[in-house]
């Protein structure tokens, strides 16, 4: 049977995508919401007319009244506010990444298989309607045997250098946006062990005084070898989403090839027996975009809080739980390893190994 879930919001910048997606609903009730910055409370309850809004962490999870919480914070804190939910007795959303690095990830894991609560990591991309259609056609088996699997996250972010917490120790371009295209890639190859890869920091990142990889290309591969590509800028120019979509995903079987594109609308086929065919979602515009210059993406958020309640009315966890998350994070520490190592091949096993994973 289906039934209705509770939830509370933290953090309210990204946070306000999933107030837009609760307040839409039949499975989910928005019951509170918590930022440390007031007038941004104040803002949020301006715009949704949502009062029931705290400063306090603390208080909105002693509340009995709230299942689920879900985080929003700066990626630093995932870890911290994660355990306080559970501890409470929450289940947990938290975006990605759910960890900035794996420092902290033999403790969630270990945390996580104590409790039956469960943790669902808000890989929205997955969620983004071309992305749904083409992993729907890959589980009908219409690629055929899969050989090769393309993914890109490119943008100009520098703008995202004006939030303070970018500047701080954790923020890498790499997690917080390049953890996209990853988490696409293991969504197709599950097994990924090998990697290796270049990258650089621009002196457009040196500009904010940070050193950090702006621009990232990477060849993976599993052991029924089976190929990925990788690739990433964040602080040079882009060509503009009509020549190049932001994140893209192509799929290369024997059968056919598919290209999923954000923000881009558009999904591209050809399948064998029904030829090159462009499928243009644009009707689905304004349930992905609800807010100016489509800098949010609240569709995607509405998709996977209802997977979340199927899965919860199921007793199941849904995916990307904790463990597939930093298996993800795992991948992105061996790529890390071999831009160190002047490209040299990194093996997963490795990694895994040293963290005890
Ligand atoms: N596609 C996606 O899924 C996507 C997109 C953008 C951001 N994100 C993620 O969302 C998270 C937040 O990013 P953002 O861009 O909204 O950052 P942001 O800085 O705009 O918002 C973070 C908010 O958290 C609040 N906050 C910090 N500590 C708090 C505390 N202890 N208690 C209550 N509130 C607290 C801050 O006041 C701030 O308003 C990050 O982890 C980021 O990676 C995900």
């Amino acid at each position: 049977m289906k039934q209705t879930y509770r939830m509370g919001v933290i953090g309210l910048g990204e946070g306000r995508s999933i107030m837009s997606a609760a307040l839409q609903s039949e499975r989910w009730e928005l019951k509170q919401v918590c930022d440390l910055n007031e007038e941004l409370c104040r803002q949020r309850e301006r715009e949704f007319g949502f009062p029931h809004w705290t400063t306090s962490y603390e208080q909105m999870l002693d509340s009995d009244e709230i299942d689920v919480i879900a985080i929003y914070t700066p990626d630093q804190l995932h870890f911290t506010h994660i355990v306080q939910a559970i501890r409470a007795g929450k289940h947990v959303i938290c975006t990605k990444p759910v960890l900035p690095s794996l420092d902290d990830a033999a403790k969630l894991l270990a945390f996580m298989n104590e409790s039956d609560r469960k943790l669902f990591i808000g890989q929205s991309t997955r969620y983004f309607e071309p992305m749904l259609r083409q992993r729907s056609d890959f589980e009908a088996g219409k690629h055929g045997e899969l050989s090769v699997v393309e993914a890109h996250y490119i943008t100009d972010g520098r703008w995202f250098l004006d939030k303070g917490w970018s500047r701080q120790q954790g923020f890498s371009w790499f997690y917080g946006f390049m953890i996209h295209a990853v988490d696409l890639v293991r969504w197709y190859l599950p097994d990924v062990s090998e990697v290796s890869g270049y990258a650089l920091t621009s002196a457009n990142t040196r500009a904010f005084g940070l050193e950090a990889w702006d621009s990232l290309r990477f060849t993976a591969r599993n052991e029924a070898g089976q190929i990925a590509t990788l690739a990433g800028d964040y602080a040079l120019p882009t060509l503009g989403q009509h020549a190049q979509s932001q994140i893209g995903c192509v799929l290369r079987g024997t059968e056919g090839v598919s290209r999923a594109e954000y923000s881009n609308l558009v999904y591209y086929t050809n399948f064998a027996e029904e030829g090159p065919k462009v499928h243009s979602l644009h009707d689905r515009e304004s349930y992905y975009f609800r807010f100016e210059n489509r800098s949010h993406h609240a569709g995607e958020y509405q998709n996977y809080i209802e997977h979340f309640a199927d899965c919860l009315d199921r007793g199941e966890t849904p995916l990307p739980d904790a463990a597939e998350a930093v298996r993800t994070l795992a991948l992105m520490e061996a790529m890390t390893r071999s831009v160190k190592r002047g490209g040299q091949p990194v093996r997963l096993a490795e990694v895994v190994a040293d963290y005890g994973l």
